[in-house]
């Protein structure tokens, strides 16, 4: 039997789709699924083909702005088997990946599908969770994740709970949520806290909408729940205020700056005017902080939206974030945690607006 790896074309619609019922009872591709793969970018969707008919795919998704890819699916028709096609499909989306700068693939399966555990086990594929009530039928998944270039076993990582922010302006108090459970288990998050949390350190206005949360705001409502910090602002102005138009906004905001910046002072709260560099935020998280980081989420979404994230890892190539925002439809949660940023993108990341703020708040414990 001959297989042929090759990208799949719009051509192949057809038989992807019956491929795709003829393999899953549940959480299917539809048809305009599959459309949307073969046309768009950021993924690598690929097809066995055997005697000139599809006999398999395999869809990888990149994840923008950062190194991960996800096996979003993958399938072999029945007829086919068991000869060696999956292994083909899975070893042509990770050379794609790899050719794309990735340097994982992620991945979940459901705890009783045995070929498939069996099959990315054997290709290398590592178990790093359990995902409970993933799949319509509420069955579990398991997480597999692979790096896929360079392995180098230097990974630091911290055990952070991943929380989803409940409302577009609440990356803030999601991130300090995260940090404070992480680093004291007996702090725990809610919703109530979310809201209080914003409550305590927004802005109040923002381009539009609600306002985001101030790191100096952030570091104060830590501060008050018994954690020490210290925040880093490259800047000595009022943070927030270029993008809001009314005058009248502009001195709202001006005037919580100031109340934040004196408060600070009062309860002697560290503020460095300073770049925090890439090495500052591995010394901290080593010596037991977790730090939150600002960041654009421009190189993501293209959208220039400025956004909290918590770090919850590093390595050698990657700073690893948890970030309380899966953007619906494309992401899952677990592409949410310990996202990859490269080294050599996160300074760009790690910036936002056209004076390139760039800030953290250091958590650790009281
Ligand atoms: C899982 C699936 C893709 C495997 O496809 P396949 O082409 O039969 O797999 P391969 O022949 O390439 O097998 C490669 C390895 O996978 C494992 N494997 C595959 N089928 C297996 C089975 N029925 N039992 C145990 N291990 C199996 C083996 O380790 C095998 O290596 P080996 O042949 O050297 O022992 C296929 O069964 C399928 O499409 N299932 C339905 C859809 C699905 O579950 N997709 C995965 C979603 S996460």
């Amino acid at each position: 039997m001959t297989i042929l790896i090759r990208h799949a074309a719009l051509a192949d619609l057809d038989e992807l789709v019956e491929l795709e019922k003829s393999s899953f009872e549940i959480d299917r591709l539809s048809r305009r699924s599959f459309r949307h793969w073969l046309t768009t970018e950021h993924r690598a969707l690929l097809v066995a083909e055997v005697d000139k008919a599809v006999a398999g795919y395999i869809l990888i998704i990149y994840h923008p702005g950062t190194r991960l890819a996800r096996i979003y699916s993958l399938a072999v028709s029945a007829p086919h088997r068991g000869a060696g096609i999956a292994k083909a499909l899975l070893l042509a989306g990770e050379q794609a990946a790899n050719d794309d700068g990735r340097l994982y693939l992620r991945l979940e399966v459901s705890v009783d599908n045995i070929p498939a555990i069996k099959l990315y086990e054997t290709l290398g594929f590592q178990k790093f969770g359990i995902y409970r009530d993933y799949y319509q039928d509420h069955k579990d998944a398991l997480r597999y994740q692979k790096r896929i270039r360079r392995y180098r076993d230097t990974l630091q990582y911290r055990s952070v709970h991943w929380l989803r922010q409940t409302t577009p302006f609440t990356c803030g108090p999601a991130a300090l949520m995260m940090a404070m459970h992480g680093l004291d288990k007996v702090y725990q998050p809610s919703w109530e806290e979310e809201i209080n949390l914003w409550r305590e350190a927004t802005t109040i206005f923002m381009t539009s909408g609600h306002g985001g949360c101030h790191p100096v705001g952030l570091a104060l409502a830590a501060k008050r729940r018994q954690f020490s910090v210290e925040v880093w602002i490259n800047q000595t102005g009022t943070l927030f205020i270029d993008g809001v138009r009314s005058e009248e906004k502009k001195q709202v905001v001006e005037l919580v700056d100031n109340c934040f910046k004196r408060e600070a002072a009062e309860q002697k709260i560290k503020i460095h005017y300073a770049n925090i560099t890439q090495g500052e935020l591995i010394s901290a998280f080593k010596a037991g902080a977790i730090p939150l980081i600002l960041i654009s989420t421009y190189l993501m979404d293209r959208k220039k939206v400025p956004h909290w994230v918590v770090m919850s890892g590093f390595d050698d190539d990657c700073l690893y974030m948890h970030d309380s925002d899966p953007d619906e439809g494309r992401q899952s949660e677990l592409d949410c945690q310990f996202i990859p940023v490269a080294r050599e993108d996160f300074d760009r990341m790690s910036c936002f607006g056209k004076n390139r703020l760039r800030t953290a708040v250091i958590i650790r414990p009281g």
